[in-house]
């Protein structure tokens, strides 16, 4: 066995803690005034449900990744929750298009295991190699595919499955079926079912790249 770096893990088990209901109910407020500036990239009026988001880990099988890449994480309630599937040596690359929100991850998220990007998910290798970190074993998403250009969302598409491990899983939550448009002519068919404990239900794609 490894020997254990105890002040990491206990900082791993603050960020992973589940949230005081001030702070969830401040995270919802930031999240809601994101939506009022932005509404069509914030694409939600409140942050996913934790029922949702473990799904989604579960799907992703992030307790066995090494590396994985969280896009769009809002307020960072999906990456604690990611985060707290995660083994104590993996990685979490979290990329998000709103400073106000990537700001937000790196003052309330203090996980050494975090690595937080301000920019888009079109971006990913070049966000993959600036923190030197291997072909990601699951990728997940919950940015809006359906309201961004046709264009964007086919070259984020294309990224995915460019930077994914073989033998990697990619795992998208949304409204409305996109993602899935822009991404089954990459990676092929993919497992789809719903959450409904969700504002809104959402539809979970899981995708698995060819070894
Ligand atoms: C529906 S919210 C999901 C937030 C959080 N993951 C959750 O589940 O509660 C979508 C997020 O994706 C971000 N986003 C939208 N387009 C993006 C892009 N191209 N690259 C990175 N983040 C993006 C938005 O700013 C927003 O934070």
């Amino acid at each position: 066995m490894p020997p254990v770096d105890k002040q990491a893990s206990s900082r791993t088990a603050d960020s992973t803690r589940p949230m005081p209901a001030a702070n969830a109910l401040a995270d919802a407020v930031e999240f809601f005034k994101a939506f009022l500036g932005h509404p069509r990239r914030t694409a939600s009026i409140v942050p996913s449900s934790n029922r949702l988001i473990e799904r989604v880990a579960r799907q992703a099988k992030v307790g066995e990744a090494a590396c994985v890449v969280e896009l769009g994480p809002g307020t960072g309630g999906s990456t604690r929750t990611l985060l707290g599937r995660m083994g104590p040596r993996s990685r979490l690359l979290a990329i998000e298009m709103n400073p106000a929100f990537h700001a937000h991850l790196c003052r309330h998220i203090p996980d050494p295991r975090l690595r937080a990007e301000c920019g888009s998910a079109e971006d990913l290798a070049e966000h993959l190699a600036a923190h030197r970190l291997p072909a990601p074993d699951a990728i997940v998403s919950g940015i809006p595919f359906s309201t961004m250009p046709a264009a964007t969302g086919e070259r984020i598409a294309a990224a995915i499955a460019r930077c994914l491990a073989p033998g990697g899983r990619f795992v998208a939550y949304q409204w409305t079926p996109s993602v899935a448009e822009r991404t089954t002519p990459h990676l092929g068919e993919p497992r789809q079912e719903w959450e409904l404990w969700n504002l809104p239900p959402m539809r979970v794609y899981t995708w698995v790249k060819p070894s």
